[in-house]
């Protein structure tokens, strides 16, 4: 009810700003799916896809490339998968094309006021201080992590999970502990316990969350969290408090994390000298911050925030994305068979030469491995859509042009300051100009045969979109990609993974990420069942 009565008068606000607003971009010459209502345009239609990609797919076949879509109140939204738009948009623009803020909102509750949240200048200084952590050289030493604990997820299979034969396991959840724990040690050097089940009050409040607070929100909640875009700054503080589930576990989840990572902190830095040779990130960070240089700090607040938003996008996400492969892989036992023979192949050499663990070399040897990774982050991008807003007034280049409502050729969009963008990253990654005409087939010898060079380059790897790219891009890639070499090469070496004997329908849900759900059976949460089996 309260949002309800919010809702009214606050629409008559931000409709007279928006209606203000279209005058000065009208977007009605580039064809478009025209919305289902005024009030919500296709904001409803599109959160509650029953599938990723499902509407992005059917405007594309439909507009080209390149098309419009309408969001709340009428206002009009660029929707785009054109690899120059990408690359002009995430590369080449700086900060010219900043996050919506509403979704920016969202990430600060999530998150804090860290580097996920922060737009312009203030990002730019989260990010120089971060980038250091992310660096080639000191995520080499996170290798060792990476497989002492996916080690030990495996111990914990054959021990406890693998008992009777084969056995079901819900291997997104396994996994998900198991990204947790890593990113807890390698972020700020604490132990979720999550592998353990140890019920760490907070591995608890991050499971399933993104099940608790973004799938099936209301219609009236989704008009609300919208309706932030047109909010002076000083209201800004006080959203958080919208009374609804959702806020409030998003509450209760902030105030856990930042108790406990308080904690951890002031442990940290009661002896700076001990900090010597620690290499967690938030132990680099403190001695960043050591540093005169007022561009080199961090406050207390932002600090818990980086750890903060490390957790949170940095350990469901890789987690799926695994899932999805294992997925795939119990769909294409013959590539699964042959990934396995070319991990044990490695294995034998690295024995050979007195060594037990793979090294990052190792790693980069094994193509099919790293290409049946590069296939899925292709096919199943976690992040499947972000949303843009204009600074200043610009012209967007487009590769593959398009035909106008009244019959033109358009090779270029002239765009205004203010005006929205919904990048379709999953239509990019789907491109049969740019990936095959088996685009939407799972295909990891693709990248076998693609020259990448004569493509339009946009992202960080792979040349695809997953990561993002350009000065907002995942700060994480490199992270996420030892880390997935690290526990496939473990898992796969080990086990074998085919589908159930019971059948389960597994969707690609829209919950803020994309995540794994067994249709109709929304109770067991974010799931993927496989069989799983010790290989021969
Ligand atoms: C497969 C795994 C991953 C995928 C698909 C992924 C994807 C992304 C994407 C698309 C963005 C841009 C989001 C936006 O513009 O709103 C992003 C940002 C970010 N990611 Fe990742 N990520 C992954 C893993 C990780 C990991 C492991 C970490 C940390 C260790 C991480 C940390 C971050 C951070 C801090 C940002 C914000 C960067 C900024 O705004 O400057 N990510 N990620
Ligand atoms: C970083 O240094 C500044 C200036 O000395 C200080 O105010 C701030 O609290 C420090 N941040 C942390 C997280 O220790």
């Amino acid at each position: 009810m309260h949002l309800l009565i919010l809702a009214a008068f606050l629409s008559v606000t931000a409709a007279l700003t928006v209606v203000f607003r279209r005058r000065y971009r009208s977007l009605s010459y580039i064809r478009g799916p025209s919305p289902p209502s005024w009030l919500f345009g296709h904001d409803i239609a599109f959160l509650r896809q029953q599938e990723v990609g499902e509407k992005d797919f059917k405007w594309m076949k439909e507009y080209g490339v390149t098309w419009r879509i309408t969001s709340h109140f009428g206002t009009q939204v660029l929707m785009t998968a054109d690899p120059k738009a990408m690359q002009h948009v995430f590369h080449k623009s700086g900060y010219n094309y900043v996050k919506r803020r509403d979704h920016a909102e969202m990430s600060r509750m999530f998150t804090g006021p860290g580097i996920i949240s922060a737009q312009g200048e203030v990002h730019q200084r989260h990010r120089k201080i971060m980038n250091p952590a992310f660096s080639a050289p000191q995520l080499r030493t996170f290798l060792t992590l990476f497989q002492d604990i996916g080690i030990k997820m495996c111990d914990k299979w054959k021990g406890e999970v693998l008992d009777a034969p084969d056995k079901t396991v819900y291997v997104n959840k396994w996994l998900a502990r198991t990204t947790l724990d890593i990113i807890g040690e390698a972020a700020f050097a604490y132990d979720y316990g999550a592998l353990d089940q140890r019920n760490d009050r907070l591995s608890k409040v991050y499971s399933n969350i993104f099940v608790k607070t973004t799938l099936h929100s209301s219609k009236w909640l989704i008009l609300w969290r919208s309706m932030w875009n047109y909010f002076p700054d000083a209201l800004m503080p006080y959203i958080k408090y919208t009374p609804t589930k959702e806020h409030r576990h998003i509450r209760h989840a902030t105030r856990i994390f930042q108790e406990v990572v308080g904690q951890v902190f002031d442990d940290l830095t009661g002896d700076v000298s001990e900090k010597e040779g620690k290499k967690d990130v938030m132990s680099i960070l403190v001695k960043a911050n050591a540093s005169e240089d007022p561009k080199s700090q961090l406050s207390y607040t932002e600090m818990t925030a980086q750890m903060q938003s490390l957790t949170f996008a940095g350990h469901e996400t890789t987690a799926s994305t695994l899932s999805w492969m294992l997925w795939e892989l119990a769909k294409h036992p013959d590539y699964q068979a042959k990934m396995r023979a070319e991990i044990r192949a490695t294995r034998s050499a690295v024995l050979a030469r007195g060594d037990t663990s793979f090294t990052i070399d190792d790693l980069d040897s094994m193509t099919s491995v790293l290409n049946a990774i590069k296939e899925t982050l292709r096919f199943h991008p976690i992040v499947f859509n972000l949303w843009r807003e204009a600074v200043n007034d610009d012209v967007i280049p487009l590769s593959e042009p398009i035909i106008s409502a009244t019959g033109e050729t358009i090779h270029s969009i002239p765009i205004r300051a203010g005006q929205w963008l919904s990048m379709s990253i999953c239509s990019y990654n789907r491109l049969p100009q740019v990936w095959g005409e088996d685009a939407d087939s799972w295909n990891p010898d693709r990248f076998l045969d693609i020259d990448q060079t004569k493509q339009v380059r946009v992202g960080v790897f792979a040349n695809l979109m997953t990561f993002s790219a350009g000065v907002r891009g995942c700060i994480g890639w490199r992270f996420s990609l030892i880390e997935m070499q690290a526990l496939a090469a473990e898992l796969l070496e080990r086990f074998e993974f085919g589908l159930p004997k019971e059948h389960y329908e597994i969707v690609r849900v829209p919950a803020g990420l994309m995540i794994p759900l067994v249709k109709d059976r929304l109770e067991l949460g974010s799931v993927m069942p496989l069989q799983v089996s010790m290989a021969q």
